[in-house]
Parts: C-alpha cells; sequence; structure tokens
C-alpha cells in the first residue's frame, strides 16, 4: 500500500508528481506529501492529513517549483494518519518515500536515538531517513550508503531517496515492494506503478527484487542484489488511463459495476475463437503440464479468493480435477504438504498483493508441476513471476471495492476450467458448447439486470438502518454469499456475514431476530429444495428474508419473505450473474449511507504490505 512517485527533469516536476499520486490514490489515501527541490537548492516539503485533494489545495496556496522532487500518497502502518507520519520523512537533507513494512525499526530506532538522532514521528520510515543520513556521514555515494542502509533493514519496502544538496540524482530500492521507472528524454521518473506515469512516457523499466537504481535526467544504473550492474528490460506500455474519467457515473464503483457485460464480453473475446476455447497464453508446454496434473491449488486473497471459491466447485464438478483453495496470508506461512502432480494458481486483480506475492514465491521452491496466474494487471509483479498467466479484461479497476475484477475472474476460470476439463477428456464436447454458449448469452442477461437499479435502489432502503446482515447460499452460490457480504461491509459499513446455507443451524441461527435481515442466494438448481428447507428455518424463527431468486424457482412474496424475482440464467453461469444483484444493493445502501463508496474508510486498492 501507499503509493511513492519521483522526478527528476529539467522542467518543474511538481504537477507531474501531483498527477502521479491523483492516479496512485487508489493505494492508500490517508495522508499525502510532496518535496521538491529547486535550482537554488532549497528543499520545500508540504505534507497534508487526508486525500491527495487536501495536498493540491495546499500547493495551490504556495508558489511551489522544482525539477527534482519525491511525493507520497498513505495509507498508515506505522504510526497514526497525520500530517506528522505524512511522508516525505526528512533527516537533515535526506527526504525518503517509502511503501512498505521495516520490521526490525524498533531496534533501528534505539540505536539512532543512542546515536543522537530525534524522531518526530511514529513511522518507521523517518528510521530510513536518519539511517541513510548517518551513513552518509560515514562516507560514499548516495547510492553506496543505501546499498549499506539495505543492508540493516528487514522487512518489505520500496523507497525513493533524495538529498536536497544534489539535485542530480535520485535513488530507488525495491524489495517486495512495486517500483517502476518511467524512462523519458532528458528526464526519469520511478512510481509504484506505470499508471501514475502514463501522461510522462510510455518505456518503463521494472526493478526487480533487491534492486538499487541510481537514476539521474539522463541516466538509469541499475544493481541487483548482489551489487552487480545489471540490464532490465524496457517495455513499451498501450495502456489506457483517464483517471479523472467517471463518464455520465457518480462514482467508479457504479461505472465499473455498468461495465461488466463489456468486460465479460472482451475476456471472452480474448479466450474465444469460432465457438472454441482458444487460451493463446498457454503454450504446448503448458498444455503438457495441465494434461498431466492430478490437483490444483488455487491462492488468493479478498474478493479473488472467492472467485477461486466459485472456481473450486467448477474444477471438481466438470474437470474432476480435485482443487484447493486457500487465503494467502495463510499459506504462506503454513508447512502445507503438495499434492502429487499439483498445478499452482494465483488469482489477484492488482497482482500487487504482498501475501499472494510471498505465497508463489513460497510455492515456487515448493514441487509445483508449474506456476499459473489470473490476473488484471499485464505488467505486475504476479504476472513477470508466473510461469504462464491468463489477463482479465476488466479494464483499469480504480473503485477499491473490486467488482467487474471478480466477475472476469470468473469468466476466466471457468474457460479454464472447460480447457483443462478438455485436455483431460473429462468434458465431453457438448458440455463444453453448453458451457461456451451459456458464457456468450451471460452479458445479456446482466445487461437486463442493470436496467433494473430502481429495485435495488428501493431495497436498500430497508438495509441502511441495519447493523447486520446475513447472507446464505449452498454450493457455488455460497461464495457468492460471501463476496455479496464483503461488498456491503466494505462500502456501506454494515456489519455483513455469509454463511452455507445448511451451516445455520449448527450456530448461527442464534443470531436471527426482527432486526437480522437475511439475504438468500436462490437460483434454480438442484439444492433449490435442500435451501427451500433451510428458509423455512430462518423465517420460523421470526427473520426478515430477502430471496434473490430464479423467477422460476416457485417463490412468492409473503409475511417476512420479499422475492427479488430475477430473471432465469444458465445453471453454470449463476455464480457470475447473481454477484450483479448483490453488487447493486451494496452500492445503494452505501448511496443512502453516504459513505466514501469509491474509497472506503481505513482500506487501499492494492494491499501491497503483509
Ligand atoms: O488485487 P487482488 O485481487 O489480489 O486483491 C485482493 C484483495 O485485497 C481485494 O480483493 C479486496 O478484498 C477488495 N477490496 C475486495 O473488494
Amino acid at each position: 500500500m501507499c503509493g511513492i512517485i519521483g522526478a527528476i527533469a529539467q522542467r518543474d516536476v511538481v504537477e507531474i508528481l501531483l498527477e502521479g499520486l491523483r492516479r496512485l490514490e487508489y493505494r492508500g489515501y490517508d495522508s499525502a506529501g510532496l518535496a521538491v527541490v529547486d535550482n537554488q537548492g532549497h528543499m520545500i516539503r508540504l505534507r497534508r492529513l487526508g486525500k491527495v485533494n487536501k495536498l493540491i489545495e495546499a500547493v495551490n496556496n504556495q508558489t511551489l517549483h522544482g525539477s527534482i522532487g519525491i511525493a507520497h500518497t498513505r495509507w498508515a502502518t506505522h504510526g497514526e494518519p497525520s500530517e506528522i507520519n505524512a511522508h516525505p520523512q526528512i533527516s537533515e537533507n535526506i527526504i525518503v518515500v517509502h511503501n512498505g513494512i521495516i520490521e526490525n525499526y524498533k531496534l533501528l530506532r534505539k540505536q539512532l536515538i543512542n546515536k543522537g538522532y530525534d524522531f518526530f514521528s511514529e513511522t518507521d520510515t523517518e528510521v530510513v531517513a536518519h539511517l541513510v543520513h548517518w551513513e552518509q556521514m560515514q562516507g560514499g555515494t548516495l547510492c553506496e550508503v543505501v546499498k549499506r542502509v539495505i543492508l540493516q533493514v528487514q522487512g518489505s519496502y520500496s523507497l525513493v531517496i533524495m538529498d536536497k544538496r544534489d539535485t542530480s540524482i535520485l535513488i530507488a530500492a525495491r524489495s517486495n515492494s512495486p517500483l517502476v521507472i518511467g524512462c523519458g528524454v532528458g528526464e526519469n521518473f520511478i512510481a509504484s506503478d506505470l499508471l501514475a506515469l502514463l501522461p510522462v512516457t510510455r518505456r518503463f523499466i521494472y526493478l526487480e527484487e533487491g534492486d538499487i537504481a541510481e537514476v539521474t535526467r539522463r541516466d538509469i544504473i541499475i544493481i541487483n542484489q548482489n551489487g552487480q550492474l545489471v540490464k532490465r528490460t524496457e517495455i513499451e506500455s498501450n495502456v489506457e488511463y483517464d483517471a479523472s474519467n467517471k463518464g455520465t457515473y457518480r462514482h467508479y464503483i457504479k461505472k465499473e459495476i455498468y461495465e461488466q457485460p463489456t468486460a465479460i464480453r472482451n475476456t471472452l473475446t480474448g479466450c474465444l475463437k469460432q465457438g472454441k476455447i482458444l487460451l493463446n497464453e498457454l503454450n504446448s508446454h503448458a498444455e503438457t503440464i495441465l494434461k498431466k496434473i492430478d490437483h490444483i491449488q488455487i491462492i488468493a486473497c479478498g474478493t479473488s479468493y472467492h472467485a477461486g471459491m466459485v472456481s473450486r466447485y467448477w474444477f471438481e464438478s466438470l474437470a474432476k480435477i480435485p482443487c484447493d483453495i486457500e487465503i494467502a496470508s495463510e499459506f504462506r506461512y503454513r508447512k502445507s504438504i503438495v499434492r502429487k502432480n499439483s498445478l499452482l494458481i494465483t488469482l489477484s486483480q492488482s497482482g500487487e498483493t504482498a501475501d499472494t506475492l510471498a505465497s508463489l514465491r513460497l510455492a515456487k521452491k515448493l514441487n509445483y508441476l508449474g506456476y499459473l496466474s489470473i490476473c488484471n494487471v499485464q505488467a505486475s509483479s504476479l504476472v513477470r513471476e508466473s510461469d504462464w498467466s491468463l489477463i482479465t479484461k476488466a479494464g483499469i479497476e480504480i473503485g477499491v471495492a473490486s467488482t467487474k475484477a471478480f466477475t472476469t475472474q470468473l469468466t476466466i476460470l471457468l474457460i479454464l476450467v472447460v480447457k483443462i476439463g478438455c485436455l483431460h477428456n473429462n468434458i465431453p464436447m457438448e458440455i463444453e458448447f453448453e458451457i461456451i454458449r451459456a458464457l456468450q448469452s451471460l452479458p445479456n442477461s446482466i445487461e437486463q439486470i442493470l436496467k433494473k437499479d430502481h429495485i435495488f435502489k428501493k431495497l436498500a432502503e430497508d438495509f441502511s438502518n441495519k447493523n447486520h446482515v446475513l447472507f446464505l447460499g449452498r454450493g457455488n452460490q455460497y461464495p457468492i454469499a460471501m463476496e455479496g457480504a464483503l461488498k456491503l461491509k466494505e462500502i456501506s459499513y454494515i456489519h455483513a456475514e455469509a454463511y452455507a446455507a445448511g451451516e445455520l443451524k449448527h450456530g448461527p441461527l442464534a443470531l436471527i431476530d426482527a432486526d437480522m435481515p437475511v439475504i438468500v442466494i436462490a437460483p434454480n438448481n438442484e439444492l433449490l429444495e435442500k435451501l427451500k428447507s433451510n428458509i423455512e428455518e430462518v423465517r420460523a424463527r421470526g427473520a426478515s428474508l430477502y430471496v434473490f431468486a430464479d423467477q422460476y424457482a416457485g417463490f412468492s412474496n409473503s409475511d417476512g419473505m420479499k422475492i427479488i424475482s430475477l430473471p432465469h440464467v444458465d445453471e453454470i453461469t449463476a455464480p457470475i450473474f447473481y454477484t450483479i444483484p448483490l453488487q447493486l444493493l451494496s452500492y445503494n445502501v452505501a448511496l443512502i449511507k453516504g459513505t466514501d463508496v469509491d474509497q472506503p474508510r481505513n482500506l487501499a486498492k492494492s494491499v501491497t504490505v503483509e
């Protein structure tokens, strides 16, 4: 989390830094700051509590110029969100922005206090600033100094460091947090994400783990973790991004919910040709491996984890391949046993989630047959570090709460299930054909439901004054209930929990009273009759039920039970479809509650710290 940016140019860099921060705000938005040095060597630092706009207001009230500068938007880890704890952090002439966590900061802080340093913030970053300053006094170039500092700090970080006495150089260092260098002509830039630098360049170099870069206006010198000079590949990006473009929508999340039919169509276009599956990203070596697998292990976090959970039902019921799924933060610290002939799949919208990346890195030391990622960002660390990647074509997702990334993940997962099922001769041609047809008709069904937003607007009134909501689902709709609960929690701040409907009587039923609305997902599938019994159990205990039901499932409104009748969709794609009404409900509840729907409190889009 946290977004960092640095610029060294001949022109004024203040606007470049501010625009970069706007674009990085998805990484954290509790405070922001920048420091620039002008041609006379004067350094000005400005920091503000709150979002980047507050910083921009402060900058606009001053005359601020500089051809070298660094800036930061923060998601607090050490020290509450405040101006004092905002970055850049300073030690005399040394100015630092940081993304990540310095795990041994307490010890280093003690040592630096003993050396006479005063600390003004509670951050681990100030430790780095003082340490660089201390090491600089021992001698060496800024790059040599940073190399010595890196040997002393433990944890994950990306750092950009500037010396106000030497405006010819910026130093960047990467360990477990992403950092990209934007290559200009007579100017260069550094940022957490290339999106921040698209207004100034299309040419990028990704730093690798342990790299330190010396960036001047003309040169980029990179040293790897063994201290050797290295050349990293320059890539040209064609990513399109207009951070200020919400179209006619009031919020990014609403725009993204409405983009789902197109996002799914685009994802399908990349995977299908003439009604047949075509996954070009999976070369013949990948196919050989996929034919050999006897097991799949999926790793993900948050919404991506829910997508993986749905796919587990598909992998086992359709492709007949045993599948396990685990939350990345658990997997990475568990001594797991790798099943024989297992394929590891990581799922992530951003491809930068620290726990998911760490899990992939751990798994690569184990005995998996191969490492496949499904990701929405082609240039992400996850994609670069996997053997093969399938890219969801959701387009950039800005709303912190994931919507279109989820439904496109499910789309591509279902395609992958069919692909693997066919390679194992477990999916006959007519089933393959049926699934593809169901996927192709899905965007139209989603369009139908998106036209009915007024229903969810009205329904939201029943929820906006509630403190708790239960979501129930069975089978592959259980993860959809979890996703529905997560969306409601994230954007409306209402406590919500999801249960597999059959599990309710084992405890949670005690929670049921008139103040606990219960949302049930009820497609017309083989579990419908079981679900109906579960509904009766809840109903008998006085709950207010809201049943999101297939129009042919045989429900009708009655006392204590509201039916939200939904068009019939194919059973196989129903988990994708039922996600949409739940997103619309959460969005409308959040609107009534007046929360910050695109940037909910305490969250960040890309969780790059563990
Ligand atoms: O980028 P990733 O898919 O790896 O992110 C994982 C989670 O952090 C993410 O899904 C998070 O739970 C979202 N805020 C959910 O809306």
